[in-house]
């Protein structure tokens, strides 16, 4: 029996525009996600997040549905255009109401309600206003907007996400254009990176200084990262790996724990990545009290070979290759996710500990992880046997890190409902639970008794012979 800490924080995850539909419903603004859903083309199938899990209505019965299955926590996101429509000015009272009336009801129900401020769906009007992220004065009106959320529900909210994957804001909406709000550029990506590392800095600082002593809550980022394993012992390959962890999360955590972007960034990007000013590295430097972390894959890196293809796949490439000049690939025989990424359980123990002795033991908090089956509902119920065995094989490798020492305070699965998956529409099905999108109908699939029952036992008994436990390839260069 694998048994976890004691406090020990279970959740799981979802996001405000992947759940809430209700798009023009209780007084709500349009949001960049609104818009990129309804340009054609953007989504593979078409679809929109206008009803999606239709959550907004069904808030109370996922909120019950949490508390039968035994979570002490939930991770979810406000919907910034639906506290102010416009992202600046009058507060909608109906919005507050709404997420209040969620908080209150968790708590009810004894979970803790973990909030993310953004996770993605930045007002239209600031998009179209002021070019969203690429502006620098939106740094202070994300603060403006925070601290109505602090004031509005911080005495009953405990934690605060100040961004999800800042990262993907970056390279997949400003880079690669895949996600709203669609832009394609090699430098843009740096630049709409630094105004929210400037606004989370200006945010939790807003929190310390009004907040935080009499609310007594606590505030982080959550960052993406997959793991990135050398490919051969040669030297320039570990350079390689170590490179493109740089790129993916240093480029995030390190100005949040040392005030800079790592070396390696300001070497390759030059003049595109832009410069802290010394009053933002003081307010950025120490600026989370906690190390959100979201992972779903492992990949090989090396240096690029002559001739060689760089890898450009919209998801899992870590960035602009160009800039880091890194190869990546995948094992033959590693198994995949529907959304074509590896299952390489001890990827995620290696990143722990790449955290832990980089940015000096902090506490870290699992944020998101979990992956997509094609899950087809049978008899009443969908026997995701798949799922229940990534979810052994990724949790026995988490445990193990925090036997050796990594400071792990809790695992958000993604997620708790099947929704909306952005580009990928309603094609990827991520849930605990089933939905079907006609009639809203919620079914649990058997992963959600599974997790159930480790969050009664704060752990599990291994799987015997689990076909993802052991997988080939570990560690090429020690
Ligand atoms: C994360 C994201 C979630 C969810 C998940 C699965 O990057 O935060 O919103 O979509 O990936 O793809």
């Amino acid at each position: 029996m694998i048994r976890f800490p004691r406090q020990f924080t279970w959740g799981t995850a979802t996001s405000s525009y992947q759940i809430e539909g209700a798009w023009q419903e209780g007084g709500k603004g349009l949001s960049i996600w609104d818009a990129f859903t309804h340009t054609p083309g953007k989504i593979i199938d078409g679809s929109t997040g206008d009803v999606s899990c239709d959550h907004y209505h069904r808030w109370e019965e996922d909120c019950d549905a949490m508390a039968a299955m035994g979570l002490t926590a939930y991770r979810f996101s406000l919907a910034w255009s639906r506290i102010l429509p416009t992202g600046r000015g009058a507060v909608n009272p109906e919005g507050i109401r709404f997420y209040s009336a969620l908080i209150d009801r968790l708590l009810d129900r004894g979970i803790e309600p973990w909030v993310t401020l953004y996770h993605w769906d930045l007002p239209l009007t600031l998009q179209l206003e002021m070019d969203g992220w690429l502006s620098p004065g939106l740094a202070s009106v994300f603060r403006d907007y925070a601290a109505v959320c602090f004031e509005q529900f911080g005495d009953r909210v405990k934690h605060w996400i100040t961004f999800n994957e800042p990262w993907v804001v970056a390279i997949l909406g400003h880079g690669q254009g895949i996600f709203a709000p669609g832009r394609v550029s090699t430098d843009e990506p740096y630049r709409a990176a630094h105004t929210i590392l400037r606004a989370h800095g200006q945010a939790v600082r807003t929190y310390r200084d009004r907040f935080q002593p009499r609310q007594q809550g606590m505030i982080g980022m959550t960052n993406n990262c997959d793991w990135r394993e050398p490919l051969t012992r040669d030297r320039d390959d570990a350079a390689a790996a170590e490179r493109a962890v740089e790129f993916f999360l240093g480029w995030f955590a390190d100005p949040l724990y040392r005030g800079e972007y790592p070396d390696c960034m300001r070497e390759r990007v030059g003049g595109r990545l832009p410069v802290f000013t010394p009053d933002d590295r003081t307010m950025i430097t120490g600026s989370q009290d906690f190390f959100g972390l979201n992972h779903y894959t492992t990949m090989f890196a090396a240096k690029t070979r002559p001739g060689a293809a760089v890898e450009t796949t919209p998801f899992g490439n870590g960035g602009i290759a160009e800039d880091q000049d890194v190869q990546l690939s995948a094992h033959p025989a590693w198994q995949k996710t529907e959304m074509g990424w590896s299952i390489v359980p001890w990827g995620v123990r290696k990143l722990l500990h790449w955290i832990d002795a980089r940015y000096g033991h902090p506490p870290v908090v699992i944020t998101e992880n979990g992956c997509a089956f094609p899950d087809v509902p049978s008899g009443g119920t969908v026997d995701d046997q798949r799922r229940i065995a990534f979810l052994d094989a990724y949790l026995a490798e988490i445990h193990r890190a925090i036997d050796e020492g990594v400071d792990l305070r809790g695992y958000f699965l993604w997620s708790l409902m099947d929704n909306f998956e952005w580009s990928s529409g309603f094609t990827r099905r991520f849930g605990l639970w089933h939905v079907d999108y006609t009639t809203g109908v919620r079914t649990p699939k058997t992963s959600a008794a599974w997790f159930s029952g480790v969050i009664a036992e704060n752990g599990f008994v291994p799987m015997e012979g689990n076909p993802y436990g052991a997988v080939p390839g570990e560690p090429r260069h020690d």
